[in-house]
C-alpha cells in the first residue's frame, strides 16, 4: 500500500537540486527512524517509509526537509510506485535503505507455517522487491546509487535461540546482498548490508519478554546475558548502527559492495 506525504519543505530548487534524496523503509521506530535522522543530520533529503503512518509521518517531522510514505514493503508495486514517484519527484534517488524487519521469537518446532511465511515475507522478500525497485528507479535515473540492506548478527551466525525463522530470513539478505552488488555494479550502483547485534529499539523489548518467557527467567537477566555476550559492555544504540549505515551511504564508501557490515560491539566477530 502507499503512500501519503506531507508537504515537501520550501526550499530553493536549486538547494533541491544538490542534496541527495534517501528513502529509508521501517524508519518508523528504531534503527530506521535512527538511520532517517543521520541521514538527514548528514544534509540528505529524506523520505521516511513505514507500514505505519502515523510512526512515519512523526519521525519526519523531527528531520528537516522530511517527507513521508505509508509502503508495506511486502507489496512489489507498492516498492515501485515509492522508488519510482520518489525518483519523479525530485530527480534523483541516491540511497535507498531496505530496513524494515520483524521478529517473534518461538522454538524452531513450534514455528508456525504462517510465522514463517510473515517472517521472510518482510524480512527477505520485502528487501527483495525493494532492492528492485529502488535499482530500477536509479537505472532509468542513470546516476550512481547506494542500497543498503538491515540484516543482522544472525544473519552471519545461527547460535541465536528462538529465532530459526529470523536467522534463515537475514541469511538470506546477506546472499542477496552480494548478488545484488554484482549484478548493479555495472550501474555504479553499490549495495551492502549492515549487520546489527542486540540493539535498544521497540523489536528487543518485545524478545526481551518473549525469550524471558521462554526460558523461565525475568527481563533483566535476559538483557544481562546479552550485555554480557558484547565485550564492548552494553546494549547497543540505534544510532551505533545509524553512524554505519551513513557511513555506507557516504562518499568514503564509494569503492565498498557486496559487504555485509559487522555493527555489534563483538558480540560476533567474523
Ligand atoms: N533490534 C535489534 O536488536 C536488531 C538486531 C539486528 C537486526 N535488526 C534489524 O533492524 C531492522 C529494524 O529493527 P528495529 O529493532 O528498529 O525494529 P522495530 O520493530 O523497532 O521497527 C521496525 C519498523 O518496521 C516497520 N515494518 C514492519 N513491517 C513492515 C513492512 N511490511 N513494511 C514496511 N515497514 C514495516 C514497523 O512498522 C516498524 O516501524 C529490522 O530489519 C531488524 O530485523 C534489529
Amino acid at each position: 500500500m502507499t503512500t501519503e506525504s506531507s508537504p515537501p519543505h520550501a526550499t530553493s530548487a536549486t538547494d533541491r537540486d544538490e542534496r541527495p534524496v534517501a528513502v529509508v523503509t521501517g524508519a518508523g521506530s528504531g534503527i530506521g527512524a535512527a538511520i532517517a535522522r543521520e541521514l538527514g543530520r548528514r544534509g540528505h533529503r529524506v523520505v521516511v517509509s513505514d507500514l505505519d503512518a502515523e510512526r512515519a509521518a512523526h519521525v519526519a517531522g523531527e528531520i528537516a526537509d522530511a517527507t513521508w510514505r505509508v509502503l508495506d514493503v511486502t507489496d512489489p508495486d507498492a516498492c515501485d510506485v515509492v522508488a519510482g514517484g520518489v525518483a519523479a519527484q525530485f530527480g534523483r534517488l541516491d540511497v535507498w535503505v531496505s530496513n524494515a524487519g520483524v521478529s517473534r521469537m518461538a522454538r524452531f518446532v513450534d514455528v508456525s507455517s504462517e510465522d514463517l511465511r510473515r517472517t521472510f515475507a518482510v524480512n527477505t522478500y520485502g528487501v527483495f522487491y525493494a532492492g528492485q525497485a529502488a535499482a530500477r528507479a536509479m537505472i532509468a535515473l542513470g546516476r550512481p546509487g547506494r542500497i543498503i540492506n538491515t540484516a543482522s548478527m544472525a544473519g552471519k551466525q545461527g547460535r541465536v535461540p528462538y529465532l530459526a525463522d529470523y536467522v534463515a530470513s537475514k541469511f538470506a539478505v546477506v546472499g542477496l546482498t552480494q548478488a545484488m552488488a554484482f549484478e548493479l555494479a555495472p550501474h555504479s550502483i553499490t549495495v551492502n548490508a549492515i549487520c546489527p547485534g542486540f540493539v535498544a529499539t521497540p523489536m528487543q523489548e518485545r524478545e526481551l519478554a518473549w525469550e524471558a518467557a521462554l526460558r523461565g527467567v525475568a527481563p533483566d537477566e535476559v538483557r544481562a546475558m546479552w550485555i554480557n555476550d558484547t565485550p564492548l559492555g552494553r546494549l547497543e544504540t540505534p544510532e551505533d548502527v545509524a553512524l554505519v549505515a551513513a557511513f555506507l551511504a557516504s562518499n568514503d564508501a564509494a569503492f565498498l559492495t557486496g559487504e555485509s557490515i559487522a555493527v555489534n560491539g563483538g558480540a560476533y566477530m567474523d
